[in-house]
């Protein structure tokens, strides 16, 4: 019938983004073996609903813990199966951006050699259990935010945070300290 689109002719992509309240998670997963990795992410950063986002940043291989809420607008800079794990019951909020790894690209500032011993850096974020990280929050390599820890909207972590702590700011610094959770 001229003008049906069916099944067929829709790409993947646009299945698993229009028909995923009607795909099995057995479905979804074939389904991604037809996108590309970046395509996977793509569809992962701005999905609608919070579980497919999540099967999309599994099938990508991160490691997300139970009950966990990633919302949407996530940006994760490279290797995320290697550079990103997240623990169980976590909330982060819209927009976070993890910088797992950072490279000016085709730039030529990456022949000088201070560019690439002080900047150019990559290294694995890990957001442990219950932590809740604030809308926009960026949070660079090598950072572990601690189980329980609370980071402000519009944080810049640079350094590792301890459990049961809340940092906001740019940089971001501990303003409180919480009872714990354990
Ligand atoms: C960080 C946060 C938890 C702190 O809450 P709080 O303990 O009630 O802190 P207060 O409002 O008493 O502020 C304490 C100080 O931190 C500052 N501050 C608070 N939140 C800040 C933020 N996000 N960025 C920068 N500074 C912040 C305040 O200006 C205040 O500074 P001052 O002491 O110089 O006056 C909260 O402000 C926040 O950012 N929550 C995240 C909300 C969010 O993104 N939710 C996502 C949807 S689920």
């Amino acid at each position: 019938m001229a003008g049906k689109v069916t099944d067929n002719m829709m790409h993947p992509s646009m299945r698993l983004l229009f028909e995923w309240e009607s795909i099995s998670s057995d479905e979804m997963i074939n389904l991604t073996k037809k996108c590309s990795h970046k395509m996977i992410m793509w569809l992962a950063r701005i999905h609608s609903d919070n579980k497919t986002r999540e099967n999309l940043l599994r099938v990508l291989g991160i490691k997300i813990g139970k009950f966990t809420t990633i919302n949407a607008g996530i940006y994760i800079h490279d290797r995320p199966a290697e550079f990103l794990e997240i623990g169980e019951r976590c909330a982060i909020a819209d927009n976070v951006t993890f910088i797992t790894s950072s490279h000016p690209n085709m730039s030529k500032l990456s022949e000088i050699p201070v560019i690439v011993d002080r900047y150019i850096e990559e290294g694995k974020i890990v957001i442990e259990d219950d932590a809740w990280i604030g809308s926009r929050a960026i949070i660079f390599p090598n950072v572990v935010v601690g189980r329980g820890a609370i980071v402000g909207a519009g944080a810049i972590v640079k350094e590792s945070l301890p459990p049961h702590t809340v940092s906001c700011g740019q940089p971001a610094k501990i303003i409180r300290r919480l009872p714990n959770i354990d």
